[in-house]
Parts: structure tokens; sequence; C-alpha cells
């Protein structure tokens, strides 16, 4: 899929919530046979946030919506509908929206998960969009929210050294004068369906212990540097926009070498380009909009800035994003 926005639909409001405990790479090396110069030579991350056993999908997702919601200036009871991204959720059923709903005051709010892993936070993004621009919902939260903490193999150090907990969110809204979301290119490849993955509970691929997160790093490595590259410079044509329109690019936080590499090939230079994976490592669909909401509230992101965003992983699914910012530079 991929389109130019032809309706106005804008960024009202952000917010990101991550626990509070923190675990270093000297932690992990603790638990399994690694060490922080290898992780952090290969992956950029220091640390991640870990969930509390009282944390959840729902409850960071809340924390996250409170703090967007706020920054939108407008009453829980605005909103129309709750887009929850997430491949970690609390139930199966009921969805995450409907709990975070629930914990915001968002009484009868329509609420759904949507599932696309990493590329979740941009997948939700589109569908916020579309609903705004079909005439179902006027206002829509948007959130990414993940404990990956709880499907990784701690015994496992391929997957375990790479993911962390948390989330963000944001508050879309039509906008009269038709500014904010550009455009979007969005794609999934089932045929790499086997290299990223977590087994549903009964699946004949669940361990008795697990689930847990299961990946081919180096495929994925190979499919991310790729797409993340193609998928952007296929948005942006989309939108009419070329990469030296581009005043903010956030990436899925999941690899600094993936980021690096996608900006030297895009030709962004290194102020355009914002990475807070050193400190939270993947957080899956909650990394794209924690990471904009950091670099917002740094004052990083001015109205009218132009913003990319790309989102990979899991599916094998990808998507980007690129949207004119509407908010005031944060003080
Ligand atoms: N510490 C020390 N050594 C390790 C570790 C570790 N934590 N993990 C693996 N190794 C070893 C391997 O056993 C292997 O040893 P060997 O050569 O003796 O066999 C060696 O390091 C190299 O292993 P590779 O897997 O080839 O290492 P690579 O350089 O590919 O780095 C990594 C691994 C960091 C996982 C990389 O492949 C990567 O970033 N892949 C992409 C991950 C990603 O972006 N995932 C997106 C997820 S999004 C979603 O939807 C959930």
């Amino acid at each position: 899929m991929i389109a130019a926005c032809r309706e106005g639909v804008s960024l009202l409001g952000i917010g990101s919530h991550v626990p509070d405990r923190v675990m270093t790479n000297s932690e992990i090396a603790t638990m399994v046979d690694t060490s922080d110069e290898w992780i952090a030579q290969r992956t950029g991350i220091r640390e991640r946030r870990i969930a509390a056993p009282s944390e959840s999908s729902a409850s960071l997702g809340a924390a996250a919506a409170r703090l967007a919601i706020e920054s939108a200036a407008i009453d829980p009871a605005e909103l129309d509908l709750i887009v929850a991204a997430t491949a970690s959720p609390d139930y199966y059923f009921p969805a995450t929206a409907s709990l975070i709903g629930e914990r915001i005051g968002a009484d009868n709010v329509a609420g759904y998960d949507l599932s696309a892993a990493c590329t979740g936070f941009i997948y939700a993004l589109a569908q916020g969009y579309s609903q705004i621009a079909s005439g179902l919902a006027e206002t829509v939260l948007v959130v990414g929210t993940e404990v990956f903490s709880r499907l990784l193999d701690w015994d496992d150090r391929s997957t375990c050294i790479l993911f962390g907990d948390g989330a963000g969110a944001v508050v879309l809204r039509r906008d009269q004068a038709g500014r904010g979301l550009r455009g979007f290119e969005l794609g999934a490849d089932g045929r790499g369906a086997s290299l990223l993955s977590v087994a549903a509970a009964g699946h004949s691929e669940t361990e008795p212990e697990g689930p847990y997160v299961q990946m081919n790093g180096p495929e994925v490595y190979k499919f991310a540097t790729r797409v993340v590259v193609e998928s952007s410079e296929r948005c942006l044509e989309a939108a009419n926009l070329t990469v030296a329109d581009v005043d903010v690019f956030v990436p899925h936080q999941a690899n600094r070498r993936i980021i690096d590499h996608a900006a030297r090939r895009l030709g962004l230079d290194e102020d355009r380009v914002f990475a807070n994976v050193d400190r939270y490592g993947n957080t899956s669909a909650g990394s794209i909009p924690i990471c904009l909401d950091e670099v917002w509230r740094a004052g990083r992101i001015d109205a009218g800035d132009i913003v990319l965003m790309v989102g990979f992983g899991g599916g094998l699914a990808w998507g980007s994003c690129v949207m004119e910012w509407t908010k005031e530079r944060a003080r």
C-alpha cells in the first residue's frame, strides 16, 4: 500500500512512558555468556527498561496515553477510537485498547488491537488516519505498547539482549487546514514469517516453557537494512517530497547499525537522525512514539517540520509515514 494523504489529519498530542527498572548490559552478562562490549558494538544498546510484575502493556500504554491526552489538551471523552499496536497484549481478549480506555477514563470509546510487531505503530497511524479521513472518527488515540521482557528466553543470548519494555501514544484529529500526515508506504512479506516470531500458546512450535521470541538475526538484519531505505524513499515519493525536505528522521529503534546504515544510504546527516536505542533497546511497537516524544519534548521539532518515520520487523512487515509536524516547539 502506498498513498499520499488527501485529508488533513494532524498530531495533536504525544506522550510516552517506560518502566523505572533499568537493566544494563553488564547485568545481562551475569545471566548469559555475553558482554557489554559485544552488545554495544553489535547493537548500540547499553541498557533497557523492564516492566515490574504489576506493569503490563495496558498499564504502560495508559500512562503514555494520559500524557498524550494532556499534551493534546483534550478530554478523554472526546476520543472516538483507540487503536493499540502491541505484540505483547495483556490478554488475547479483551483488547489492550479496551483496558487502556478504562484506565484513562475513555468509556464508550471504540477500541481494538493491531498486530504488526515492530511495524505496529506505523500501521496503527495509518488506521487512525483512515478512520478520520473516512469520516468515521474525528479524534483517535494511537498507542504502541509492549512488554517484550515476558516473551524472551532469558537463557538465549541472541535475543534477550535486544528488547525492552515501554509505550508511546499520539492523539490524531482532523485538521481543517489540511495539514499533518502526508503519506504512507506499508507492506508485508509472509515468506519471511518464520525469521522472526513468537508462537501463540498451544501452537505446535510453543515450547513447554514458552512462548518466546525466535529470530534469525542475520537474515532480519539484511531485510531491515534494505527495507528501511526502500520504504522511506517510496513514502517520500508518494508524498511528493525528497530526503532534502526531511527535518527529523525517527526510525524503529532495533539496532544502531541499522539506523546508521539507513541514514548513510538515504543521505541524511547526523543532526536529522534520532535514536534512543542505547537507553531502551528495541521496544517494538513502542519504539517510534517513545523516540518521537523524547525528540519533541527536547525541543528538537517545531511546527512545520517534516518528520519521517519507518518501522520494520515480524511479518516480515514494514511501514513508513511522513508527516508535517503541527505542534509548537516544546519549551
Ligand atoms: N553475546 C556474545 N556473542 C553472541 C551473542 C551475544 N549476546 N549473540 C550471538 N553471539 C555470537 C553467535 O553465537 C555467533 O558466534 P559464532 O560465530 O561462534 O557462531 C556470533 O556471535 C555472531 O552471531 P550473529 O547472529 O551472526 O551476529 P550478528 O553480527 O548478526 O549480530 C544481531 C546479531 C545483533 C542480533 C544482528 O543480527 C541484528 O541486529 N539483527 C537484526 C535484529 C532486528 O533488527 N530485529 C528486529 C526485530 S523487530 C520485531 O518485529 C520484533
